[in-house]
Formats: structure tokens, C-alpha cells, sequence
């Protein structure tokens, strides 16, 4: 079964075809980091508009390069939410004027089950596991009980995971995406130079704006010529200690046999070996080319929601805002 996948969350334009669910046949990514750099983070117009230009060529040339055409589809999915409204809006009309035009099912995906989905991609990776979910916007624990029945069991009360590491990215005087040019800063730094503090929360949660704040204070009081290095490292081994700590406890907690990671922050490298080397369970992560957003994970997840109408249930587990909400209602053709 072949679906197209497509996503426009927030500052990728994404188109992929996936086979079954698992084999990527092509995967295509514009980002638009070097628009958003000068504002220092995504800004949603410019988003939209850098969106609305490419995304039509993005979806022929994808399908061209590996010889597929509509007809042999079978169906489309798409990103609904949650993120950027205008921007989602953009991929949700292409998706949804291709699926009327070539008489197409439309799937609509919650963007952190696609998150979830990226790990089935090249990969034999069967639920049940209990899943750490580290995004720009979001940050959980969820406990995957079927490829289509979820529970999340706790989240962050404050800022995302990914947020986080672009707010001290932003502090330290890093472009903007802060999370991969925070984690090149601290390789030459040592982890070790600066105690920072770990917020108490209950056992599923977690908190970053203590751990912000705190870095505020400290770099006030530091010298102007501190070691940023050290700084980004002692605040990435922070973060990734507490994520290793907690996604261990609850698949200790849940007896879960395999701990799996997604989203963007999964792409760093302390937290993919620190988890590999303490997890007594086997651990699952994204190729590190499906760790960011991207349309394969998009349509892997349409593939495993395509016989169900429950992805509007699967999207209540994970959305709280109203405007995705929205927006499913209209993904009702
Ligand atoms: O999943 P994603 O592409 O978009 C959202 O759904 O939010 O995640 C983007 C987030 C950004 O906050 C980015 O700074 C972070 O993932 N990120 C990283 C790394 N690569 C991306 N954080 C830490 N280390 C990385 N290597
Ligand atoms: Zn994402």
C-alpha cells in the first residue's frame, strides 16, 4: 500500500511516499531555517508563505523522481495539528484538493502519533512500548499500548524539551535552531563545570522554565568571557539526565518491554547513548533523518490509522488546542 505523506506543521515542507507503513520510497524536506534565522525562531507568516511556494513543485517532482503517479496511491495524509495554523491550512488544502481531484482517501494525523511512526520506518518495531516524546512544541510519556491505542501519561507543565534548548541556545547567542547548535557548542565543553537545578515535579512531568531561569541567573553573575561551552554542556547533560531518569522509571513502572524516543530532540547524541547505555530494556529511536519533522513519518502514520476512524480519538490524546480541532472536524470530506 502506498501513501503519500505530507507535512507543513511548522517550518519543513515535507512530501514523502511511504510503502506499508515501514519502507520510505522517497522522502523530500525543504526547511526553511535560514528564512527564520534573522527572527531568531519561526515566524508564522513567513512560514506559510515559504510554504505556499514550494509545495505544489515539492509534491509533482516527488512523485516524478521515483516514477510514481497518483493513480498508483492509495492514499493521502496529511499533517492536521497540532502546530502552526496557517501553515498546517497550507499542506490541508493541497492534500485535501489532490485527494478530490485523483478520488483519494484523505487521512488526517495527529503530528506526534506521525512523531511516534517514525520509528516503524526501516524498521520492524511492533507496540507495545513506552514512548518519551521530545519535540519542539511538546514533551511526553506515552504509553503505546496497540499501533492505534495510546495514553499519555504525563508531559511538561511549562516549556517543551526542544523549546528549552533553543531558549539557552538563544542565551548563549546561538542561531536559531538552538537544539543542534547547542549540542555542537557542548562538545567542547565540560558537563560537569556547572550544577544546575532539576525541577520537582511528579514522576511522569517535567519542567524546564526552573532550569531556565536558573541559567539566567548564572550567566548574570558570570564573567562576560565564561565558558559558554561548558554551560551548554552542563545544560544538555542536565536535560538528558532527567529524560533518561524518567522514560526508564516508567518503562520500569509499566513493565514495558522497549523504550522508544521521538521527535526532534531525539536527534542529539547525548541523549541517544546516554539512554542506550542505561536503559535496561531495548531502546528504539528514529533514523536520524526521520527525527525532525518529515512527511515519511506522515505517512507511515496514515498507513497504521487507515482502517480506523479513530484518529480523531488518537488526536485527542495529544491535542490541546482548539485550532486542531478545528481543523479535524474539517478534514471530514
Ligand atoms: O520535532 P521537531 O522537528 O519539530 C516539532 O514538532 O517541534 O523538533 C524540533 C525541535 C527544536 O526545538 C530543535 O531545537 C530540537 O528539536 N532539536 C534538537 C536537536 N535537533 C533538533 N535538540 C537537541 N539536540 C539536537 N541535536
Ligand atoms: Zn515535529
Amino acid at each position: 500500500m502506498l501513501i503519500l505523506g505530507i507535512e507543513t506543521s511548522c517550518d519543513e515542507t515535507a512530501v514523502a511516499i511511504v510503502e506499508d507503513g515501514r519502507k520510505v520510497i522517497v522522502n523530500n524536506v525543504i526547511s526553511q531555517i535560514e528564512l527564520h534565522k534573522e527572527f531568531g525562531g519561526v515566524k508564522p507568516s513567513v512560514a506559510k508563505l515559504a510554504h505556499e511556494e514550494v509545495i505544489d513543485d515539492l509534491v509533482e517532482n516527488t512523485l516524478k523522481t521515483v516514477n510514481i503517479s497518483f493513480k498508483d496511491l492509495d492514499a493521502i495524509s496529511v499533517t492536521l495539528g497540532p502546530g502552526l495554523v496557517i501553515s498546517l491550512l497550507v499542506g490541508f488544502k493541497t492534500a485535501k484538493n489532490l485527494a478530490l481531484l485523483y478520488k483519494k482517501k484523505l487521512i488526517g494525523v495527529n503530528h506526534l502519533f506521525g512523531h511516534i511512526c517514525s520509528n516503524y520506518l526501516e524498521s520492524t518495531l511492533e507496540p507495545p512500548f513506552v514512548c518519551l516524546l521530545v519535540s519542539g512544541g511538546h514533551t511526553q510519556i506515552i504509553n503505546v499500548k496497540t499501533y492505534t491505542e495510546y495514553e499519555a501519561l504525563g508531559s511538561t507543565l511549562d516549556d517543551a524539551c526542544g523549546e528549552a534548548f533553543d531558549k539557552i541556545g538563544r542565551l548563549l547567542g546561538l542561531p536559531y535552531p538552538g537544539g543542534p547548535n547547542l549540542e555542537k557548542l557542548a562538545y567542547s565543553g565540560n558537563p560537569n563545570v556547572f550544577k544546575l537545578p532539576e525541577a520537582k515535579v511528579s514522576v511522569y512531568d517535567f519542567s524546564f522554565s526552573g532550569l531556565k531561569t536558573a541559567v539566567l541567573r548564572l550567566v548574570e553573575k558570570l564573567p562576560e568571557d565564561y565558558n559558554k561551552a561548558d554551560l551548554a554542556a552542563s545544560f544538555q547533560e542536565n536535560v538528558t539526565n532527567t529524560l533518561v531518569k524518567k522514560i526508564i522509571f516508567a518503562s520500569e513502572k509499566l513493565n514495558a518491554p522497549k523504550i522508544v524516543i521521538a521527535g526532534g530532540v531525539t536527534a542529539n547524541q547525548t541523549l541517544r547513548k546516554k539512554l542506550q547505555e542505561l536503559s535496561p530494556v531495548p531502546v528504539f529511536m528514529p533514523n536520524l533523518k526521520y527525527c525532525t519533522d518529515n512527511g515519511a513519518m506522515i505517512a507511515s502514520a496514515g498507513y497504521f490509522l487507515k482502517d480506523t476512524i479513530q484518529e480523531l480519538e488518537t488526536m485527542d490524546v495529544f491535542a490541546k488546542d482548539s485550532s486542531s480541532v478545528k481543523l479535524k472536524a474539517s478534514s471530514r470530506l
